[in-house]
């Protein structure tokens, strides 16, 4: 099966796109993107990533002269081309090639870039759980927004790689916790699912809001609100979501096990939760 690409126009093999290298991502990361992936070959929940998309290139006051059924169209097509039984759709827009100056040009075409690769298995991470360090949160302020700029998330990640840990949580200095370096983060506590309220500091996930449904549906309180690190040492579970991983158990945080160190039971439920909710059974988009 082919990994493909498409860049502005027409659909190629993954390993012959190029694209300029006064492309405005490649030399400012001005540019934002989302990754969409399939349940039973269907893209999924692709109104709720066009929706972000739009609220991303807004933010930046990117205008690009495609709908967003006509970009809708372009996963589908990618999707189909591409003949994975399940699919991880990486879509980019830049805000195009110019030469090289910080103002944004007036005569720039944006550069809509999509890739279309093999959804790589979470079930391992699902199964097994996860180990996460906490660093600074010293990224942008805008987080919303969801920026190629991942300088700091790929240092985070690195550090925590380094720290012979799997991922990184990003905490301000007064203790906020906001997410990890590519997924948002929920706590257990009781009955309570909490996780960081939506705002400037992180990115409002698609699953993590699809979780707090489920999470409300099975009779838990959701609760979106300010979380502090000392919270999570005193967390039954937690929790990562993101598209791709969907909900991976957090075992420990810096080095102190949460819970009882092991994958925990209402984590799996709300997995499940999800799964019938938004997914179908068996994982069949709707
Ligand atoms: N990451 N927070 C950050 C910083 C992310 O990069 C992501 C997703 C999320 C979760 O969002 P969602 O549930 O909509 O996938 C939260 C994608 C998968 C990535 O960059 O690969």
């Amino acid at each position: 099966m082919p990994e493909i690409a498409y860049v502005n126009g027409r659909f190629l093999p993954l390993a012959n796109a190029t694209v300029h290298v006064e492309d405005r991502g490649y030399q400012f990361a001005d540019a934002v993107y989302e990754v969409i992936r399939t349940y039973g070959g269907g893209p999924f929940a692709l109104d709720e990533h066009l929706e972000r998309l739009w609220h991303s290139m807004e933010a930046i006051d990117l205008r690009h002269s495609l709908t967003r059924e006509q970009v809708g169209g372009l996963v589908r097509e990618a999707v189909r081309r591409a003949g994975f039984a399940e699919t991880m759709v990486y879509l980019q827009v830049s805000r195009g090639v110019a030469r090289r100056h910080r103002g944004i040009p007036a005569e720039a075409a944006p550069v809509l870039v999509l890739t279309a690769r093999e959804l790589p298995d979470s079930s391992p991470l699902r199964a097994q759980g996860i180990t996460c360090v906490t660093v600074p949160d010293n990224r942008w302020g805008r987080c919303d927004i969801k920026s190629v700029g991942l300088l700091a998330n790929v240092m985070a990640y690195t550090a925590a790689r380094q720290a012979g840990a799997n991922d990184a949580i990003f905490v301000e200095a007064d203790g906020t916790v906001n997410e990890a370096t590519a997924g948002n983060i929920f706590l257990v506590t009781g009955n309570v699912v909490a996780t960081p309220v939506r705002g400037p500091k992180l990115l409002a996930g698609v699953t993590r809001a699809k979780i707090l449904a489920a999470a409300a549906a099975m009779g838990w309180r959701p609760e979106e609100r300010r979380v502090i690190r000392s919270e999570l040492f005193a967390a039954d579970e937690i929790f990562l979501t993101s598209t791709t991983a969907e909900a991976v158990p957090v075992l420990a945080v810096d080095g102190r096990p949460i819970g009882t160190g092991r994958p925990g039971p209402v984590t799996a439920r709300l997995y499940d939760q999800f799964g019938k909710m938004f997914v179908g059974s068996p994982r069949v988009v709707a």
